[in-house]
């Protein structure tokens, strides 16, 4: 593991890609999969990704991105969208596939299968969805860091208007929501921002250290 760490300084915010260059299919690959082994709070992955290589849709989603052109030049852009309806069916198949994956027996599933269908049932809808885009945000964290290593540039974006991406991407439909965008591809080589300095505060201010002596 790089100590500086160099991936993490090499990342920046991209708001100007090249347009030209298309990422690799192992990289895109590389990049669902780790989309898919994300931690998420009971393992539930309330969240699914939309990955959008398409240059007339991608034109179509700048004018909802608050005209953000990085949604049309990136070479793909991912739509992390969360699951509207966390409900006792989908929890059932949680545990399907608990069972189906690791062979556990529904003696060792049952309790805790009760349980979260219990915390689930009682849940207000609106706590559920703030549950479930904690959980697509750190999907991107997770994205953006695997990026940074694997030498893929990014943008993370909250300016983009979900109600437009939900209509024009059918997100409705497969009962999903849209909660966050980022364009993926290269680095145009005249965008300034690459060259600039990280603005951070001093390290000292964000972590402090408890010890015992
Ligand atoms: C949740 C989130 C949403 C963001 N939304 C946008 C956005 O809509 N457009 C944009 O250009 N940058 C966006 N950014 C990028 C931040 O402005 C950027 O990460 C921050 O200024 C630090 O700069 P750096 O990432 O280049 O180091 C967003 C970042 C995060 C984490």
């Amino acid at each position: 593991m790089e100590r500086q760490p160099e991936a993490l300084n090499w990342r920046y915010a991209v708001k100007k890609f090249d347009p030209q260059r298309t990422l690799e299919a192992d990289k895109l690959e590389g990049l669902k999969r780790a989309f898919n082994l994300t931690a998420t709070s009971y393992g539930l992955q309330p969240i699914q990704m939309v990955v959008i290589r398409h240059k007339a849709l991608q034109e179509q989603l700048v004018a909802h991105s608050y005209g953000q052109r990085q949604v049309a030049d990136a070479s793909h852009v991912l739509v992390f969208c969360i699951e509207k309806a966390i409900d006792s069916a989908y929890i059932e198949a949680y545990f399907n596939r608990v069972r189906e994956v690791r062979g556990t027996s529904d003696t060792i599933l049952d309790p805790f299968r009760r349980e979260l269908q219990e915390r689930f049932r009682g849940k207000p809808a609106e706590e559920v969805r703030t549950w479930a885009t904690h959980q697509a945000y750190l999907a991107m964290g997770n994205l953006l860091t695997f990026c940074a290593y694997e030498r893929i540039d990014s943008c993370p974006m909250e300016g983009f208007d979900p109600a437009a991406y939900n209509r024009i991407l059918g997100l409705g439909d497969r009962g999903l929501t849209a909660v966050l965008v980022m364009p993926v591809g290269y680095r145009a080589a005249d965008d300034v921002f690459s060259g600039f300095k990280k603005v951070r505060r001093e390290l000292e201010r964000t972590v402090w250290t408890i010890e015992d002596n």
